[in-house]
């Protein structure tokens, strides 16, 4: 274990040019990433893009073809997984069923030879922080998915590891469970201050429970960034529409002024996107617009803002209704289809099927889209 023999300045987790292959798989494509101490790192990516695989190289459950794990600035790469100052929650918990809570918990302290009443004092401490403290004497199979789950935290938080990996912990429970645990765990994890290695294919989880967000795809870190550069700034169309939901138009550009391509139509509708000093009359551009940065206001309370911003007619084709926010699918002359979404308030009763509408958003609300190619993911 490293613990106590730490070096300053050392991220507590670095991985450099980290390759792994099954036959022709490439599972985990050249990733290099470094995770600061205390951080809540989170792993975000669609079903085999190598999450699971990258969390195991880091447990060491599984060795790199190339490149480097460093933990807390010791080279790991090959060190065995009990000889490695992480540990690491499985999806299915992996609980001992017939073993009382109570020694679930204790078992990794037994195995290090802990003396009796220290262990009976950091059990008992560790059953409590999770919040399943009168539980000790259950047998693990009695348990609830979600007590089970506070137990196998527990299990691996009292061996007090530099960093606590958890590949998918919550995605056996139900909703309503599962919210609470992700506030919980954030909780948890800021108050011991152990850096957390997060796997999960849910977005909304990794937005709102990490300090930064790593998006994966086809074993290749596509880009790391806090959760509202992730969201406001996706670097490529893969990040844009796994992150969210997009608005996605082509639009050819009629004229530029300064930075700005314009797109008219002669009616009355126009587009208008930060495009840059080299584009050109003539030019397609691929924009995105989050769907709650779309407006709508009825034509006929429709008053000439004179602005030259974005502005389409459109007709309200369906009105989804989702608890707090209200989904308006807008047929537009020029671009199809516009999602536009809205808290569900009064104002937004009055918009329904059949509407005739202006359909406008800020200038800054839209974002170019590149291709589906990975770019180069920077290390920090
Ligand atoms: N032991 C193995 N042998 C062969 N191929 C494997 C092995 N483990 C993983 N793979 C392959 O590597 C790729 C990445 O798998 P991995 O389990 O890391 O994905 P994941 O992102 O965790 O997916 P999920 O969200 O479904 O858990 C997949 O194509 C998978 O089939
Ligand atoms: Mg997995």
């Amino acid at each position: 274990m490293t613990d106590g023999s730490r070096r300053p300045f050392q991220p507590a987790i670095l991985l450099e040019g980290v390759t792994k292959r099954f036959g022709s798989v490439v599972a985990v494509d050249n990733v290099t990433l470094a995770v600061e101490e205390g951080e809540f790192f989170s792993l975000l990516g669609p079903s085999g893009c190598g999450k699971t695989t990258l969390l195991r190289m880091l447990a060491g459950f599984e060795t790199p073809d190339d490149g480097s794990v460093y933990l807390r600035g010791e080279d790991v790469t090959l060190v065995q997984p009990n000889k490695r100052a992480t540990n690491m929650v499985f999806q299915n918990y992996e609980l001992f069923p017939h073993m009382t809570v109570f020694n679930n918990v204790a078992y990794g302290l037994k195995l290090k030879k802990v003396p009796r009443n220290e262990i009976g004092q950091r059990v008992n401490e560790m059953l409590e922080v999770v919040g399943v403290g009168g539980l000790g004497t259950r047998a693990a199979d009695q348990l609830s998915g979600g007590q089970q789950q506070r137990v196998a935290l527990a299990r691996a938080l009292i061996n007090r590891p530099a960093v606590l990996l958890l590949d998918e912990p919550l995605s056996a429970l139900d909703v309503k469970l599962r919210k609470r645990m992700q506030l919980e765990l954030k909780s948890i994890q800021h108050s011991l201050g152990t850096t957390f290695v997060y796997v999960t294919h849910d977005q909304e989880e990794a937005l709102l429970m990490s300090d930064r967000v790593g998006i994966m795809d086809h074993g290749r870190l596509l880009q790391i960034g806090a959760p509202r550069s992730i969201y406001e700034q996706p670097r490529n169309e893969f990040v844009a529409d796994f992150v969210g939901t997009l608005n996605d138009f082509a639009i050819t550009v009629t004229r530029t002024d300064g930075d700005l391509a314009v797109a008219e139509n002669g009616d009355g509708d126009r587009i208008v996107v930060m495009a840059g000093h080299s584009c050109r009359a003539g030019d397609t551009l691929r924009i995105a617009v989050r769907p709650e940065r779309i407006l709508l206001t009825p034509r006929a309370e429709e008053a000439d803002s004179g602005q030259p911003g974005n502005r389409l007619s459109g007709r309200v084709q369906d009105v989804i209704y989702m608890g707090p926010f209200t989904q308006y699918l807008v047929d537009t002359g020029m671009l199809g289809r516009v999602v536009s979404q809205r808290v569900s308030n009064e104002e937004a009763t009055l918009i329904t099927p059949g509407l005739e509408v202006a359909v406008t958003w800020a200038v800054d609300a839209a974002f170019p889209l590149s291709d589906r190619d990975p770019v180069e993911a920077p290390t920090t």
